[in-house]
């Protein structure tokens, strides 16, 4: 980054994916100047000049990139699914924090025929997804501790991210179906891909040779 003038905010997710996402910005050469983990502050200078780091909740990457308040970011396609919408460019899967997002359901259940009761924070998703399966549902709602609400009688299925599938277990409920596979990805601002584009092409090109080949 030569240019004085230009400046690159890049909004990260907290926590695993930052975790992954870290190691593969310092092979981009971006290098956060303290240690994020153990800060309470949510902005970060970075070895690259002009270039500074934001972290906040996955759900809110794609709402600072699409508003411009950040040029770039990280996010889980799961996030990016449900914020939906084109506003937004999505030129590289990083491949880290793989996952998936199923529905489950408790074991050895199965669907009656009737309207489903799923839990899940992905709602636009789950919305989707079973309308285009001609499915009726009623959806809930929830932020957490979903895994419990079928045993709770809260729900009959729900849809989640699912990882090794332990919480799953733990919870007596099994996967059933794959909605989508998820990584994350890096996002941009559609002004800053123009009006930046010097510095975004490079920090993207960086990125995507610091990511690993990825398995076909
Ligand atoms: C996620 C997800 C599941 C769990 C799945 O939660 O919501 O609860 O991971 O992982 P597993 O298949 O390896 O058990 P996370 O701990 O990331 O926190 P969250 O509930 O805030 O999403």
């Amino acid at each position: 980054m030569n240019s004085a003038t230009e400046t690159i905010v890049i909004a990260l997710t907290r926590g695993r994916i930052l975790a992954e996402t870290l190691p593969l910005l310092e092979q981009a050469g971006v290098q956060p100047l303290e240690d994020m983990a153990c800060s309470r502050k949510l902005k970060f200078p970075t070895s690259m000049a002009g270039v500074s780091l934001l972290v906040m909740r996955g759900s809110d990457v794609p709402v600072y990139v699409e508003n411009g308040a950040a040029d770039m970011g990280v996010a889980g396609k799961d996030m990016l699914l449900e914020y939906g919408g084109d506003g937004l460019y999505e030129p590289l899967d990083l491949g880290i924090a793989r996952c998936r997002l199923m529905t489950a359901m408790p074991e050895g259940a199965s669907e009656t025929g009737g309207r489903l009761r799923v839990a899940t924070k992905f709602t636009r998703i789950a919305k989707r997804w079973f309308a285009e399966q001609g499915r009726q549902v009623e959806l809930i709602r929830l932020d957490g501790a979903l895994e419990i609400a079928p045993a709770m009688g809260l729900a009959d299925a729900i849809v989640d991210i699912v990882d090794t599938g332990n919480t799953l277990r733990a919870n007596g409920l099994a996967p059933a179906e794959t909605i989508a596979e998820i990584s994350s990805r890096v996002i941009v601002n559609k002004a800053s891909m123009k009006i930046k584009s010097r510095p975004v092409r490079a920090i993207l090109e960086r990125l995507a040779a610091a990511v690993p080949a990825q398995p076909l």
